[in-house]
């Protein structure tokens, strides 16, 4: 993942878990690796490769990152953290306050990038900081003896952590990994769309990184349907907040009007009716919502065409209403 979004503190406390900082690494340019484990040394919630835990920090701010070790780990939880520049105090505080001996809370692993584990090959591509969830694809690919390929791009060979680890992965499992840093002299591109053009009949085809990236990606893969996944780590567009439509919530009994320029979860949460939240903007699935009734504009990041064709949830945290009233499961 880009490997953080920002979030509301949605988390129920009741779902976080107490983590200890063991160890903290500088393994790229910008990038630092966390490793965390529970703080009383029992085993953690198991996950699957492409998962992410969400992390309350001590200074009260939520941010998603994806764990990047071996799903058969079940002492820890690593993740690496680049320092955005644009940071609002997330990476900043990773960076810069967060050491070893640290306690913070997290809820437990979700999966939103999951690997087709009986896919005759896989085809992975990674942007910067979005390696962290395609190596642990990598080490589960190896673990199962699958077969992959894996297209790294970053700016320069000191800014793409974990690389010599995944050459050595590579080299082990007789697999192939390409690098490619396109400000170092002789650098070369990522050309995607011929990535997926030689992609054989069978493989699965999985990208993280920057938003042009997953852009690329999606219009490369188009005709690919459900063997090209994505992983987002920003929104994908403008939120929904046309407003002027009624929310009838069936199980509270209860009808609410949106108001232009606001959200769905924004007027729910108003009206007293506590929906799970974390990123607000459509990228990590904790306030997907039943559709009863009505046709969402679906604006996140997270559901296939065909989901959001079928209208059977939503996430109300960025989408909409196309329809004058919508009947949710809340
Ligand atoms: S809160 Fe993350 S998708 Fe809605």
């Amino acid at each position: 993942m880009l490997n953080e979004f920002s979030g509301a503190d949605g988390m129920r406390p009741a779902d976080a878990m107490a983590l200890t900082v063991q160890s903290v690494e500088d393994v790229a340019l910008g990038v630092k690796k966390f490793v965390l484990a529970d703080r009383n040394g029992n085993p953690l919630p198991a996950f699957e490769a492409g998962s992410h835990i969400e992390i309350i920090l001590p200074n009260g701010i939520t941010r998603a990152y994806s764990l990047l070790n071996s799903p058969t780990e079940t002492s820890r939880y690593v993740i690496a953290v680049h320092k955005s520049p644009d940071s609002a105090g997330g990476s900043l505080y990773m960076h810069e306050v967060l050491g070893a001996g640290d306690t913070v809370r997290a809820a437990p692993p979700r999966n939103n990038f999951e690997l087709v584990e009986t896919a005759a090959h896989a085809c992975l591509i990674a942007g910067g900081i979005g390696i962290t969830p395609i190596l642990s694809m990598i080490h589960r690919l190896c673990q199962l003896g699958r077969s992959w390929e894996l297209h790294y791009c970053a700016r320069t060979r000191e800014h793409a952590a974990f690389a010599g680890l995944l050459a050595e992965l590579a080299k082990s499992s007789g697999n192939a990994v390409r690098f490619y840093f396109d400000l170092e002299p002789n650098g070369s591109r990522l050309d995607i769309g011929a990535v997926v053009a030689a992609a054989c009949e069978g493989t699965h085809l999985y990208c993280c990184g920057p938003k042009a990236m997953l852009t690329n990606f999606e219009e490369a893969t188009q005709a690919l349907r459900d063997r090209a996944h994505v992983e987002y780590f920003e929104a994908k567009g403008p939120a929904a907040r046309e407003g002027g439509f009624v929310v009838v919530l069936e199980k509270s009994g209860l009808t609410l009007t949106v108001p232009p320029g606001a959200s769905i979860l924004d007027v729910v949460g108003d009206a007293g009716v506590s929906v799970s939240s974390s990123c607000r903007e459509g990228i990590c699935g904790t306030c997907e919502t039943r559709v009863v009734e009505g046709v969402p504009d679906h604006r996140d990041a997270l559901l296939s065409d065909a989901e959001k064709q079928a209208n059977r949830t939503m996430m109300i945290c960025c989408s909409g209403s196309k329809s004058g009233r919508l009947v949710l499961d809340l």
